[in-house]
């Protein structure tokens, strides 16, 4: 193992140890490492977001993130999602708006998402333009991506609406 030595990446909940070389990016530690391939890899220069994932809770660009540099962070990639045949509300919404053609920035865009919605629930659509800037797709025009965002927070907030709102618990 020459020029390598083994890293702790925390991702979706599970341990891996993976033998890294110094400049590995976290994109190849997750993808060749981790056999996480969800994660995808458009430029490899930090300019396109398909390579993002959620890091102690913000979203970053894995290939301009070492291996080395995640160690001791909590890791999310898009595995970490869907609930077996049962799609995140993001990913339903993405599907069902049209923002997602080819696919190939799908899980960067999705990634983006879901830390925005964790953070602010109910985003204009300026401040989703905004948050998603980082994010490219040579398919879908932005409309349907935005509309998409704008659907999950919806079905984001419904779903949170019984635990913040007591009154509407079920009675026993
Ligand atoms: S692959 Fe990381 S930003 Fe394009
Ligand atoms: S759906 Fe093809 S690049 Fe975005």
């Amino acid at each position: 193992m020459p020029n390598k030595s083994l890293v702790t990446l925390r991702v979706n909940g599970a341990t891996y140890e993976v033998a890294v070389r110094p400049h590995d990016t976290l994109a190849q530690a997750l993808r060749e490492g981790c056999g996480l391939t969800g994660t995808k890899v458009g430029c490899d220069l930090g300019t396109c977001g398909c390579c993002t994932v959620i890091a102690d809770g913000r979203p970053v660009l894995s290939c301009l993130t070492l291996a080395l540099e995640a160690e001791g962070k909590d890791l999310r990639t898009i595995e970490s999602l869907a609930r077996g045949a049962e799609l995140h509300p993001v990913q339903e919404a993405f599907a069902t708006c049209g923002g997602s053609q080819c696919g190939y920035c799908t899980p960067g865009f999705v990634m983006t998402t879901v830390s925005l919605l964790e953070h602010e629930p109910s985003p204009s659509r300026e401040r989703i333009k905004d948050a998603i800037s980082g994010n490219l797709c040579r398919c879908t025009g932005y409309v349907k991506i935005i509309d998409a965002v704008e659907r999950a927070a919806g079905r984001l907030r419904a779903a949170r609406a019984p635990a913040d709102h007591p009154s509407l618990q079920p009675q026993g």
